[in-house]
C-alpha cells in the first residue's frame, strides 16, 4: 500500500481526501507544519511553492492543496483569498454581498501539489460548478460547503462520498491518484 503525506491543518480537507484515496489503496497521513502561502491569484502558483517548501523542510514527498472559491457576479472573488475571507465574514458575509445579485453562479477549483525533495513539483487540478443559495443549508462538510448548491443540494447536505462522487477536490484527486 502506498502512503501519501497530506501537509494541511484543514480536517475536512483531511476526511475527504483520506476517504478517497484509501478506497484506491492508497494510506493518507496528516501533516501540520504551516508551509508560506505565496499571495497570488493563481492557485497552481500558491500549491507550487507550498509544496516545494513542505518537501524541502520535511525531507519526504508531500501533498499539499490550494483550494477556493469563485463567484461569478463578485469577478472570482474570494478565489485564492478564500480561506481569509473566510475566517473575517464567513457564509453570512458572502450571502450579504450575494443579497438581490440574481447571478448565482460559483465554481470551486482545487489545486494539488505534490513534491519529492528536490524534485519538481507536480500539480492536479480540478473544479465544479455550482450556485450560492439563499441561505445556509445543512450540518456536514466545511467552509463554504453550507451555501454551496450542486444540483439541488448544498455540499453540506451531502456525505463525505455523495461530495466526494462531484467535488473540486475528489477530481483533483483522482488525477492524482491516477498519476500516482
Ligand atoms: P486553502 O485551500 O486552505 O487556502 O483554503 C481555502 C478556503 O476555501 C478554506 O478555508 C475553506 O474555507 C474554503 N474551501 C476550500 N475547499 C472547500 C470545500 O470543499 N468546501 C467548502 N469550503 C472550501
Amino acid at each position: 500500500m502506498k502512503t501519501v503525506y497530506f501537509v494541511t491543518g484543514n480536517a475536512g480537507k483531511f476526511r475527504e481526501a483520506k476517504a478517497m484515496l484509501e478506497k484506491l489503496d492508497i494510506e493518507v497521513q496528516q501533516i501540520h507544519y504551516e508551509y508560506p502561502e505565496i499571495q497570488s491569484d493563481d492557485l497552481d502558483s500558491i500549491a507550487k511553492y507550498g509544496a516545494r517548501d513542505a518537501a524541502m523542510y520535511l525531507k519526504r514527498p508531500v501533498m499539499v492543496e490550494d483550494a477556493g472559491m469563485f463567484i461569478s457576479a463578485l469577478k472570482g472573488f474570494p478565489g485564492p483569498y478564500s480561506s481569509f475571507t473566510f475566517k473575517c465574514i464567513g457564509n453570512e458575509g458572502i450571502l450579504k454581498l450575494m443579497r438581490g445579485v440574481e447571478d448565482r453562479n460559483a465554481q470551486f477549483r482545487s489545486v494539488i501539489g505534490f513534491c519529492e525533495p528536490d524534485q519538481e513539483v507536480i500539480t492536479f487540478s480540478g473544479s465544479v460548478e455550482g450556485e450560492i443559495s439563499n441561505e445556509p443549508r445543512g450540518k456536514m462538510g466545511f467552509g463554504y460547503d453550507p451555501i454551496f448548491l450542486y444540483q439541488n443540494k448544498t455540499f453540506a447536505q451531502m456525505s463525505i462520498e455523495e461530495k466526494n462522487e462531484v467535488s473540486h477536490r475528489c477530481m483533483a484527486l483522482r488525477k492524482f491518484a491516477e498519476w500516482l
